[in-house]
């Protein structure tokens, strides 16, 4: 069904008319330009897709955009704040915490939910909260390193 939706988008009120059944992942990419959010599986399995609804992860490829109707959504394009990075992009850039990038936005708004939750997480907890999201190029070691000093900055 066709309908004017309207959301908070990286901190902007927006207003879209769209098919409301079309999964956020295409509207955020396709529709609004969005692209920093990745198709990787397309089924909820790779992570790739994350993005923020109301301050939990959510994967974008399982949400029909009608569900956003009235929230507000962050996607990696809204979370650097007047030219300056975030502290977890700054530490996934200081830990090289990417290869090739693709699971990267979606591993940094996971972990920014996961920091928002809990601004103190241990390891465990980094790992248990990050587990579901695939890296194809084995960075892992590094993305743990990298949420561990974003928290501890972001608690400073
Ligand atoms: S593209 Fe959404 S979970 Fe893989
Ligand atoms: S950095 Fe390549 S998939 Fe994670």
């Amino acid at each position: 069904m066709i309908e004017t939706l309207e959301f908070r988008l990286n901190d902007r009120q927006t207003r879209l008319t769209i098919d409301t059944g079309r999964p956020l992942l295409w509207v955020l990419r396709s529709n609004l330009g969005l692209t920093g959010t990745k198709y990787g599986c397309g089924i909820g399995t790779c992570g790739a897709c994350t993005i923020l609804l109301n301050k939990e992860a959510v994967r974008s490829c399982q949400v029909p955009v009608n569900d956003i109707k009235g929230k507000e959504v962050l996607t990696i394009e809204g979370l650097a704040k007047n030219g300056r990075l975030h502290p977890l992009q700054k530490a996934f850039v200081e830990h090289d915490a990417l290869q090739c990038g693709f699971c990267t936005p979606g591993m940094i708004l996971n972990a920014y939910s996961l920091i928002l939750r809990k601004p103190a997480p241990t390891e465990a907890d980094i790992i248990g909260s990050m587990d579901d999201n695939l890296c194809r190029c084995g960075a892992h070691q590094r993305i743990i390193r990298a949420i561990q000093t974003a928290a501890k900055q972001m608690r400073e």
